[in-house]
């Protein structure tokens, strides 16, 4: 629970110098964006949004924007062995190369960034069409992976120059997914610390929690973890390092296949988690699952709650309380076949933690899968 963790007060910031409207986009270099693009509505509920590619005038790559409320994925792919997309996805599998965001000025953006030490990724940069302009601009971040920064206000199409409405005639329904809560990076030994630092001096964020390996342990492996906060609370990223146990760390199984510090999980919320998990469930996602005996001891630890623990359970979904109220969450499985990227779902009753008293049950459920694929 939050009262394990060392939460520092929220203490009024100063002049915020990258003001950040909220993600934009994560986009996903793949082996074969088409299908994945399928993937995510039939299984997550994703709608289909604009298409890039040769069709469009794209000879190099192919693009599928998909959105659910809030939430935006573009799923690229390679269409040539050599491009820059296919080494990425020969070396990582399928995975995030950008969490892109959104500001007022993509161009103030990248300088305040880069003149504190971020490494360019792309010079600001204005497209157009006859829909109005944008500019964007980016820089690296850990592993392969960058952010970018996303100015819009001045365009009116439906989602960037160069994509075009996609439309087919297979629509499943949403799930109920709102907006992406938290983006999850996994660093290397002891690069914990300097991503922080990172993300204070050259972001302008706050580091708002801090578990140790001692909070994130079992008896086998750990991590440790520190979650930074933009300016507004709009945008937050935990950094995971893996810790020293008796057994592999999880962080160190993704590094191991994923090749490189990259995005462990996106966390999506939703105001009913459990319509969104049921649905879920019933189009195939698989979820971790932790013993029954969680269900037990559940309303003694987080006290009264509005739903029923008898509908949670057999969903599979966990609960968490802090001094401001609770969270209910739930953690897929890979959506890879290597170990790499998961989704979490979370609703939020009023608690803004991120569910620590959920940890040691949930690295145990973890570890089971790590087990199976012999990897602990
Ligand atoms: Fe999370």
């Amino acid at each position: 629970m939050a009262t394990d963790v060392i939460e520092k007060p929220i203490t009024a910031v100063e002049s915020d110098f990258l003001p950040l409207l909220g993600t934009d986009f994560v986009e996903f270099y793949v082996g074969n964006a088409k299908q994945a693009a399928h993937f995510y509505k039939t299984a997550f509920g994703f709608q289909e949004l604009a298409y890039s590619g040769p069709e469009t005038g794209d000879r190099e790559k192919a693009s599928y924007v998909l959105a659910q409320d809030k939430v935006r994925l573009i799923l690229t792919t390679a269409l040539h062995p050599d491009h820059p997309i296919a080494l990425h996805t020969h070396k990582h599998g399928d995975g995030v190369r950008a969490i892109a965001l959104t500001v007022s000025d993509a161009r103030d953006a990248f300088k305040q960034t880069t003149s504190r030490g971020a490494k360019p990724f792309m010079e600001p940069k204005e497209i157009s069409d006859e829909n109005g302009k944008v500019v964007i601009s980016g820089i690296h971040i850990y592993g392969d992976t960058v952010h970018l920064f996303v100015q819009r206000s001045e365009y009116k199409g439906i989602f960037l120059p160069g994509f075009k409405k996609w439309e087919t005639a297979y629509q499943p329904e949403p799930v109920g997914l709102k907006y992406i809560d938290h983006c999850v990076g996994n660093v290397g030994w002891n690069e914990m610390n300097p991503w922080v630092k990172f993300y204070e001096e050259v972001m302008g964020f706050r580091n708002i929690l801090t578990f140790d390996d001692k909070q994130i342990s079992t008896e086998y492996s750990a991590l440790m973890s520190k979650v930074m906060s933009n300016g507004n609370g709009y945008v937050k990223f935990p950094i995971n390092e893996p810790a020293k146990g008796k057994k592999k760390s999880q962080v160190e199984e993704y590094l191991d296949f994923y090749g490189s510090p990259g995005v462990q999980h996106i966390a999506i919320a939703t105001d009913n988690i459990v319509e969104t998990v049921s649905k879920l469930r019933a189009r195939g996602v698989e979820f971790l699952q932790v013993p029954q005996t969680y269900y037990d001891e559940l309303s003694k630890r987080v006290g009264t709650i509005q739903e029923n623990i008898d509908t949670l359970r057999p969903l599979g979904i966990l609960v968490d309380r802090d001094e401001e109220g609770y969270l209910l969450q739930i953690f897929t499985k890979p959506v890879e076949d290597r170990p790499t990227l998961f989704y979490e779902i979370i609703q939020r009753r009023g608690a803004r933690s991120f569910g620590a008293g959920n940890f040691k049950a949930l690295f145990e459920a973890l570890e089971r899968e790590q087990a199976l694929r012999g990897n602990l």
